[in-house]
């Protein structure tokens, strides 16, 4: 049965300290808990702890040994008659790090011989080492003491601050450590092995000394230094933009290559995904610098939004999440290009949330009712819940957002709180009542916002009416109304923002208006003449806007917008009609227009490099169908290349050329602003160039992977060579899989590359790789690079219309439930979306589906996303 938001009770008990002893070996590892235990004189029920899978040794309540009639445990409850109020409850189980591949728990990194323990606890991890309330609303002081073989394990870390180390006989080890800041069992974390570290002093703007001190296996330890600055910065950042201070003496990080996520919030023991921890230039793109540094920020972050005001239930996620995404994206904002950034936070919405809400795995921010918690970490969750924490930004503006923020922090530090309290004390702050905006957290469904202007010459006056409308959704019917805040300008043919009179307001050019109606008019006075509006600026809500604009206003935007974010999303309006147009009534003059106003920026020396390359990239194939009520992934391929090799043929081989000859004029691998934006317009000139005169183009491609200073060209040029089956692509293959032959961050991108070849060939690429011998379902990185990559990022490839890119997907679902569920149900969701197939792949995207779902012994995530995907 699913657990439902509107069964929340308090917990009946609670703990106030827990003492852990923990006896680390790689097989067996011993958990000794004592707790102090609390029980709420108004409920009545016996004392109920989750334990999930554990090895009972010995059990005593207030000192006294329990005999078997005293307790009753079914493998994941643990029911308890003896305890009272305040008393002392002490267990003792044994768990098996080794055999643990689900990595939730305690488990092992790497091998057995050499690999290190941790801990991941996040969401109900913490059930898998001791009994516990584990849930994130029972608070408890946590004092934690572990022991080990001191050759095995020299590193031994907890949470919190450091409170002792010594020796023990046989060669053993134990430290302690003492976490003052009461925190739900979730952000519980250990690791111990062999690890080398590189540290930092810091003091935090109100005075603490502390150490900042990241860990990782011997071999990636200079990989972790940009990932220490960006520490340093994101602890700055967070002082000087809401005023939040770092609370313990020391904060550790620390890099796995084995982990279900990117990372790990821990208090004070931060776990990161190595992936989103090591950089270098040798081994990382200019992306995966922004990922780490975004990354590790988020991760800082939450130590105050999550850590110090924590969730009451899981049904709260997004007020953790969303707040610390949108947190992130300031921070990333402000450290990088706004307007960059903007473009790459909206992209991903579209790309990842949009079909989310569009589908059968549709879910409101805050969720009314899972199975597996796991599975509710999402797009939805964290990147849409980002957006709502935005519109309340936006609406409090920055000192009241900030004023709404410190109320936060004031009334819930230390809480376990809900979202009404986060909107509450936004409100209280600015003495607005934000409530309405409570429908935002409650209803799926991506709201469609339809414009429709009209100039009367004769009034001057311009009103503009805007619909809203949200599309049913499972369980969801009948669907309301939003606050949608719609930030506008008009533009002149001039190509001029007017001013904007409305209600008698003062003049300016931009204005924020609201719909809060299913239907409101807007009237703007003394509009010299007919005005193109650009709406929704800065993409001020999340929500699909409709407005027949024809391609010149749509190009008048491109030309004139000065906010770098509305001109690239005028751009990808105009490619969106020069796309449907093409493939409807085969009209070309929106394409012609999109070409012609690109070809002008292309030729404009004032434009950043970066921002062209992401203007020269239309939406892509996801999006496009995302749009469509039938849907042929083969056919949008082959008509997305075809719209860009028209823009190719616009600009020209020569200008082409002559640009990418240009920019690879600059061979630094400097990670500045300029210098990535200059291998971003490269690798995107190149594509284009590829679709003109491919035999240049991979004799380029060639030689910029053979000569590449870093990463970030080498990895573009194996992509044009890779996409394009070109005659060198073999080559650059086999020189980059001996290159990287030790470095697993790196080969995952080089099972990646091959898995998005285009179209029919990517299904046999793809088994072959799965018999590489370093391909593995045992590791989540290594997993994902191959069929994740093949099932959510390649749509030609995926949906063939033989159905057999399905019934490999469900056949390596099934074999990596039964070793991971988190990551089974993760991959499944590339399914989402098959109800909108055209009918011969839907019909076997559907049987492949049943069949998997038919299945004896599916964990609980993969099950529940199955059901869902095919059942809603
Ligand atoms: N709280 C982590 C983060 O967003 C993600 C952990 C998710 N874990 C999970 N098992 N679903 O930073
Ligand atoms: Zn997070």
């Amino acid at each position: 049965d699913p657990i439902r938001l509107s069964d929340y009770r308090k917990p009946a008990w609670t703990v106030a300290t827990v003492e852990l002893d923990v006896d680390l070996g790689i097989d067996a590892s011993e958990i000794a808990a004592r707790l102090t235990l609390h029980r709420d004189p108004a409920q009545a029920s016996p004392l109920r702890l989750n334990g999930e899978g554990l090895e009972l040794l010995s059990i005593s309540v207030d000192g006294q040994p329990l005999a078997p009639a005293d307790y009753r445990y079914d493998g994941s409850t643990l029911e308890i008659g003896a305890a009272r109020d305040g008393s002392v409850l002490e267990t003792r189980v044994r768990v098996r790090p080794a055999a643990n591949t689900a990595l939730e728990g305690l488990y092992l990194s790497g091998p057995r011989e050499t690999g290190f323990l941790l801990t991941q606890c996040e969401a109900e991890g913490f059930r898998h080492i001791t009994f516990f309330p584990d849930r994130p609303d029972v608070l408890a002081r946590f004092t934690v003491t572990l022991k080990a073989d001191r050759e095995r394990f020299p590193v031994l870390l907890a949470g919190g601050n450091p409170a002792g180390a010594g020796e023990l006989p046989d060669g053993r080890h134990w430290a302690r450590f003492v976490d003052p800041h009461p925190k739900p069992s979730y952000l519980f974390a250990l690791v111990a092995g062999r690890l080398e570290n590189i540290e930092r002093d810091y003091v935090t703007g109100d005075g603490r000394k502390l150490k900042l001190v990241i860990w990782s296996e011997a071999n990636v330890i200079d990989r972790c230094h940009y990932a220490l600055d960006a520490l340093e910065r994101s602890m700055r950042w967070d002082e000087r933009t809401y005023g939040r201070h770092y609370d313990l003496d020391v904060f550790h990080v620390v890099a796995t290559h084995d982990f279900n996520m990117g990372a790990m919030e821990n208090k004070g023991l931060n776990i990161f995904n190595a992936k989103y921890l090591l950089a270098d230039p040798d081994s990382s793109t200019d992306d995966e610098y922004r990922a780490v540094e975004a990354v590790v920020a988020h991760e800082y972050f939450h130590n105050w939004t999550g850590n110090r005001v924590t969730c009451r239930d899981w049904f709260q996620l997004s007020l953790k999440e969303g707040l610390t995404v949108f947190r992130e994206q300031q921070f990333s904002a402000e450290m990088n290009s706004p307007s960059l950034k903007r473009i790459e936070d909206v992209s991903l919405l579209r790309r990842a949330q949009f079909p989310e809400d569009a589908g059968p795995l549709a879910h409101p921010v805050r969720p009314q009712e899972y199975r597996e918690i796991n599975n509710f970490y999402t797009a939805t969750v964290y990147e849409k819940g980002s957006e709502l924490v935005r519109m309340l930004a936006g609406r409090l503006g920055t000192s009241g957002f900030r004023r709404g923020m410190d109320l936060y922090f004031e009334r819930h530090d230390g809480q376990a709180a809900t979202i009404e309290d986060f909107l509450s004390a936004l409100g209280d702050a600015n003495d607005i009542d934000l409530t309405t905006y409570l429908a935002w957290y409650a209803q799926s469904g991506t709201p469609r916002l339809h414009a429709k202007g009209l100039y009367d010459a004769h009034k001057r006056e311009y009103t503009l009416t805007l619909s809203q409308q949200t599309h049913a959704t499972a369980g969801q019917p009948h669907k309301q109304p939003l606050p949608i805040p719609v930030k506008l300008s008009l533009f002149g043919y001039d190509g001029k923002a007017l001013p904007l009179h409305l209600d008698g307001h003062a003049a300016e050019t931009e204005k924020v208006v609201v719909v809060d109606q299913a239907t409101q008019s807007f009237v703007f006075r003394n509009v010299a003449s007919a005005p193109v509006p650009s709406l929704l600026r800065g993409f001020s809500a999340p929500v699909v806007l409709e407005c027949d604009y024809t391609p010149a206003e749509l190009a008048l935007l491109v030309t004139h917008d000065i906010d770098g974010f509305n001109r690239w999303e005028a751009g990808q309006q105009l490619a969106t009609l020069a796309f449907e147009n093409l493939r409807s009534t085969g009209d070309t003059a929106a394409c012609s227009a999109w070409c012609e106003a690109l070809s002008a920026l292309f030729h404009n020396p004032a434009i950043d490099d970066a921002l062209l390359a992401d203007l020269m990239t239309p939406p892509g194939e996801i999006e496009f169908a995302d749009r469509q009520s039938e849907v042929d992934p083969a056919k949008i391929h082959a008509q997305r290349q075809a719209l860009q090799h028209r823009l190719a043929q616009h600009l020209g081989a020569t200008a082409l050329l002559d640009r990418y000859q240009a920019l690879a004029a600059h061979t630094s691998q400097a990670l500045d602003a300029d210098s990535q934006a200059r291998r971003r317009l490269k690798r995107r000139v190149l594509e284009l160039l590829a679709l003109l005169d491919a035999d240049q183009a991979h004799a380029l491609a060639a030689h910029q992977y053979q000569n590449a200073p870093g990463m970030t060209d080498r990895l573009a040029a194996l992509g044009v060579l890779v996409r394009d089956r070109a005659p060198q692509a073999a080559a650059a293959l086999a020189d980059f899989r001996q290159r990287y032959a030790d470095n697993p961050l790196a080969l995952d991108k080089w099972f990646s590359v091959q898995a998005q070849i285009p179209g029919e060939p990517a299904l046999a690429t793809v088994m072959a790789l799965e018999n590489d011998a370093s391909f593995t379902l045992k590791n989540p990185n290594r997993a994902r690079a191959l069929l994740g990559a093949f099932a959510s990022t390649n749509p030609s490839g995926f949906h063939r219309v033989d159905g057999q890119g399905y019934r490999l997907l469900a056949e390596r679902l099934a074999q990596l439930d039964a070793l991971n569920p988190q990551i089974a149900a993760r991959l499944a969701t590339a399914f989402n979306g098959w109800q909108r197939l055209e009918p011969i792949r839907r019909e076997a995207a559907r049987a492949a589906l049943k069949e998997l779902a038919q299945r004896e012994g599916l964990s609980p995530n993969l099950s529940e996303i199955v059901a869902n995907v095919l059942q809603r």
